[in-house]
């Protein structure tokens, strides 16, 4: 039985930083973020979007088109967790309508956890074929201003189901990991922002790829030529680059711009997602590719602290007439660009923890807004984005 991705939809904000603004607010040379870093935007998230509306804008247009129906377990990948207890699925749950018969439960290994969702879905889906298991991963990257990441934020979710026969990719059983503890990036519960040892993040990311890819080829008797693309964690898309790098040492430019070039697109406009930016690297790939029918495509997993993976899988024919590719480019086609000061503005607003009510400044979201917070209460609500999505 082919078990693999049936449906994916991305989402990010509707706010973006240009890193040429932010390149002169910081008396940087642009070419060291679009050229030297490889990002060109970053999604900036207003106060009034989190990781539940992101993760349930992401979902909503499978939830329209039907493709939630048999779903019996939503799992939740992110790093930008807002409880220390309750699942953030269970307010996407909610949002989405989905049935009370759903285990719904929330997964951190920073941007590694959507990788493990996906192999426990895989575990579920061959014990009951006939479900369906609903991932969301859906993330904020935030580092303090000033500090050599603020050019790598960004934020964005990336919803997919895992099923039987699926329409867009069955994954093979085959996979390489590896764990190692290590401090490279870490974030303590009591800070909103990331610290990062920058440089040694860099280098635990390609220790692990390497030992990762080693183990798959061993286990699989695969080699470089059997893929045809490779789509990376995307932390900036330099990185990805420089990634495929150590494994196909002396590619010429061209062919690496042929295997890894269409996965970058959206992450160079979105920015890191953290757990949801492998998964915006193989939508983008589907997305802008010609038809990959057949094909087997390459993907390695990272989250820092450190667990990687590298698997693959094998893009089903036909698979194109499930893409949701012209609402992911309008989506990044109709964002509103941020000054400096409302990007710094926004960055400074602070959620807040005294137990009162407060109700949020409306901004432009998507489907779904994060109104406020009562009695240290969160409270979504739905927006006239999705009405006159119903209405039209
Ligand atoms: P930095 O140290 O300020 O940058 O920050 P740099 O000086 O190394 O420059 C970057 C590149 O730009 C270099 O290229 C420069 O030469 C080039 P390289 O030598 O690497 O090939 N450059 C220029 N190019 C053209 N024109 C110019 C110019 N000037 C310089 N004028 C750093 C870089 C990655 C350290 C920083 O952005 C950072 O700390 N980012 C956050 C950490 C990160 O993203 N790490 C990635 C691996 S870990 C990971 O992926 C996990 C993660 O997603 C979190 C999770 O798992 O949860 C982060």
């Amino acid at each position: 039985m082919n078990i693999g991705i049936d449906q994916i939809s991305f989402y990010t904000s509707q706010y973006f930083l240009d890193l040429r603004t932010l390149a002169e607010a910081r008396g940087v040379d642009p070419d060291k973020y679009i050229v030297g870093i490889g990002q060109s935007k970053m999604g900036i998230p207003p106060p009034d979007e989190d990781v539940v509306t992101m993760a349930a804008s992401a979902a909503f247009p499978l939830k329209e088109k039907g493709d939630l129906d048999g779903v019996e377990t939503l799992l939740f990948a992110t790093e930008s967790g807002i409880d220390q207890s309750k699942a953030a699925g269970l307010f996407v749950h909610n949002l989405l309508g989905l049935p009370e018969r759903c285990r719904v439960v929330e997964l951190k290994q920073a941007c590694y956890s959507a990788t493990a969702a996906l192999r426990m879905a895989m575990g579920l889906v061959a014990m009951r074929p006939k479900s369906k298991v609903l991932i969301i991963a859906s993330d904020i990257a935030r580092y303090e201003l000033e500090s050599p990441g603020e050019s790598t934020q960004g934020c964005g979710a990336v919803a997919f189901t895992i099923s039987a026969n699926p329409r867009l990719m069955k994954i093979d059983p085959e996979a390489g990991f590896y764990a190692d503890d290590v401090m490279d990036f870490w974030r303590p519960n009591y800070l909103s922002e990331a610290l990062v040892d920058g440089k040694f993040s860099t280098l635990v990311y390609i220790k692990a790829l390497k030992a990762s890819w080693k183990q798959y080829a061993e286990e699989s008797g695969r080699s470089l030529e059997d893929f045809s693309r490779f789509c990376y964690h995307i932390p900036f898309t330099r990185m990805a680059a420089k990634a495929h790098q150590k494994l196909a040492r002396g590619i010429s430019k061209e062919d690496l711009d042929a295997v890894i070039g269409e996965s970058l697109l959206y992450s160079r406009d979105a920015g890191n997602c953290y757990s949801a930016s492998l998964y915006v690297g193989l939508t983008s790939l589907l997305d802008h590719a010609e038809d990959l029918s057949g094909q087997r495509i390459g993907l390695y997993s990272y989250g820092s602290g450190c667990v990687g993976e590298f698997f693959s899988g094998v893009v089903q024919s036909g698979y194109r007439d499930a893409l949701l590719a012209e609402t992911h480019q309008k989506l990044l086609t109709d964002r509103t660009e941020l000054t400096f000061q409302q990007y710094e503005d926004i960055y400074h607003y602070g959620i807040p923890t005294d137990g009162g009510t407060h109700d949020f400044p409306q901004y432009r979201t998507g489907p779904f807004r994060f109104a406020g917070i009562h009695e240290h209460k969160r409270i979504y609500e739905t927006t006239a984005a999705q009405n006159s999505r119903a209405d039209g």
